[in-house]
């Protein structure tokens, strides 16, 4: 897969809703309840976090919920990206940038949303080839002025913010002519989670699906 291919499929994930939940999940047996909720929600594009034992039976699981777009994220080595895709995600996302990385996820075939933190970084994936990037950790990084002071030198370049990004400060980032969407685990957090608590979490869904900048 081409880094513009990779871009073009990474800028359609990002647009399916205004936010791609965040996913930690323990229990395998969660993972299709989860998902339903959260397509049922509006928010089709689905995050796992390969953090947990679990992680990739979740992916596989989840691979079958229909109208579910369901990616990997925590990416941090080859093989993690290959154990991704082979566990049928359809889109990886990583915290940072290597070349290994880069490279494998082209070789898979996967789609990725790498995290960049800087402006150098950026340049570093624009000369790349790739147009949309993460943008980890967002909150901590300066946020939605970061992001809206980088939209100058670098306006081709288009961001998913996460960590630290809250229904409150959402609107901040989606408003900005550079951002997609957002990521963000308070959608379907471990305590809704572990409790079975699906209809909150689709609400959740629901008033997330409908955030606009
Ligand atoms: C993460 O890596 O956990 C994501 O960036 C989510 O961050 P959040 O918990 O601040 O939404």
């Amino acid at each position: 897969m081409t880094p513009e291919e990779a871009s073009a499929t990474a800028r359609e994930v990002c647009g399916l809703a205004p936010v791609i939940p965040v996913l930690v999940i323990e229990d395998v047996a969660h993972a299709v309840p989860l998902a339903e909720a959260l397509v049922a929600g509006g928010l089709p594009a689905l995050e796992v976090t390969l953090r947990t034992p679990a992680a990739l039976d979740v992916i596989r699981a989840m691979a079958s919920v229909e109208g579910g777009m369901v990616g990997a994220g925590t990416l941090l080595t080859p093989e993690d990206v290959r154990a991704a895709k082979e566990a049928g995600a359809r889109f990886g996302v990583s915290p940072g940038i290597t070349d290994r990385l880069v490279a494998a996820c082209e070789e898979a075939d996967l789609p990725l949303l790498g995290g960049v933190a800087t402006v150098g970084e950026a340049m570093g994936m624009l000369e790349r080839g790739y147009n949309v990037c993460k943008f980890f950790p967002a909150e901590a990084n300066g946020g939605a002025k970061a992001l809206k002071a980088f939209a100058g030198p670098l306006p081709q370049m288009n961001f998913c913010p996460t960590g630290g990004v809250t229904p409150e400060n959402a609107k901040d980032y989606l408003s900005l002519p550079n951002v997609l969407c957002v990521g963000g685990s308070w959608i379907a957090s471990s305590d809704l989670v572990n409790a079975g608590k699906w209809s909150e979490i689709e609400e959740r869904a629901r008033v997330a699906s409908g955030l606009k900048g």
